[in-house]
């Protein structure tokens, strides 16, 4: 198969991990014969020291022309002003929202090796696999007004607005639905609905489209009880689907469970064209340029591109084994294990070793 995928390293650990899924990409091209086309942008901080935007037009087209999109990560101390005109996460809340993608999968699963990496007790860790359905392209991070202002007296005021239609909540729940059935048909939407308007609406839309499906066991859950219950009894959780910011904070708080937010992978995708791929971290800067990242977050994702992008499901299987075995075999990366770590090259080494025997 040929496939045309655009790279965006970004800041931070950005362009250290996705080097680690470029080589994982290249491998499976290789051995599967394929053929993938990988171009490099620049995306967030960089491209604003480059050409002041965050993302600029050229990028923008090369990636809705591209079949399929895998980013690092944006951000870092560098362009933290409060009062920057320009910041790097624009950059990517702009590509999410044109590229239409409206759906963030993010898929927790704990694997048992990884169980002291985690702070949590053992026996919570079991049978933990998740998938959370993260609403991308609306709530408070798009609504309007979003904007400061300064009173006479000096006191100064912001807003930020949480804003959804009825069609967001829709699709996306209906999603959330379709997916849960190739799970275990349960769906817990979650909300705020004793505080939030917005929510209360999501709850009445959520509850339509729950009624449309029969076979899915539905339930909605608030956010705060959520985040208690993702930690005291995850494994009761199938498919959680929620708004953008409880999604965003959600899925950070839930990574704890497998041991480190490393580990986790995202798929953004819409109703068609191409997807995006991102791990869930961040760019990491305390740890950028040291090469010590964890690259498993970024190279499931390269296995979610394979799979929902370019339809390569037994590829994607076989990078998803190779992570696995690796942490079999107690590869470990710093973030989860201090003594004899690996380098984000030696833990990427030694899961394409494990990808090759996987598939001679
Ligand atoms: C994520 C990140 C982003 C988000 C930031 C970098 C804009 O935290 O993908 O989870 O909040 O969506
Ligand atoms: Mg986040």
């Amino acid at each position: 198969m040929k496939a045309h995928i655009v790279v965006l390293p970004g800041d931070g650990i950005g362009p250290e991990v996705t080097n680690a899924a470029q080589q994982v990409l290249d491998k499976v091209s290789s051995q599967f014969g394929h053929d993938f086309q990988m171009d490099e942008h620049l995306m967030g901080g960089v491209s604003i020291d480059q050409y002041g935007v965050a993302l600029t037009d050229e990028t923008l087209a090369d990636c809705l022309d591209a079949d399929a999109v895998l980013l690092g990560a944006v951000g870092g101390l560098k362009w933290d002003d409060p009062n920057a005109k320009v910041r790097p996460e624009q950059g990517l809340l702009t590509l999410r929202k044109e590229m239409g993608l409206f759906a963030n999968l993010r898929p927790v699963s704990t694997h048992p090796k990884l169980q002291e990496s985690s702070p949590l007790k053992n026996d919570r860790l079991k049978d933990v696999d998740i998938l959370v359905v993260r609403e991308l392209t609306g709530g408070i991070y798009y609504g309007e007004p979003s904007c400061r202002s300064i009173d006479q007296d000096g006191k100064m005021r912001a807003v930020d607005s949480m804003v959804y239609w009825d069609y967001e909540v829709k699709r996306i729940v209906q999603l959330a639905c379709n997916l849960a059935r190739d799970r275990q048909c349960k769906v817990t939407s979650v909300d705020k609905a004793n505080i939030l308007e917005s929510s209360r609406l999501w709850r009445q839309i959520a509850s339509d489209v729950a009624n449309d499906h029969p076979l899915i066991s539905f339930n909605h859950l608030l956010v705060d009880a959520a985040a208690m219950h993702l930690i005291t009894k995850p494994s009761n959780f199938d498919v959680l689907v929620t708004s953008n910011m409880f999604g965003d904070i959600l899925t950070d708080e839930a990574s704890v469970l497998t041991g480190s937010m490393g580990n986790l992978p995202s798929a953004s995708v819409g109703d068609s064209g191409p997807g995006l791929y991102e791990p869930i971290h961040g760019s990491a800067p305390d740890i950028a340029g040291k090469g010590i990242a964890n690259p498993i977050g970024m190279i499931l994702s390269a296995a979610l591109l394979l799979r929902h992008s370019l339809q390569l499901e037994q590829e994607a299987i076989c990078i998803e084994t190779a992570v696995s075995l690796a942490l079999d075999d107690g590869c470990r990366t710093i973030d989860l294990q201090e003594e004899n770590a690996l380098s984000t090259q030696q833990m990427t080494k030694a899961i394409i070793s494990r990808l090759e025997k996987n598939i001679t």
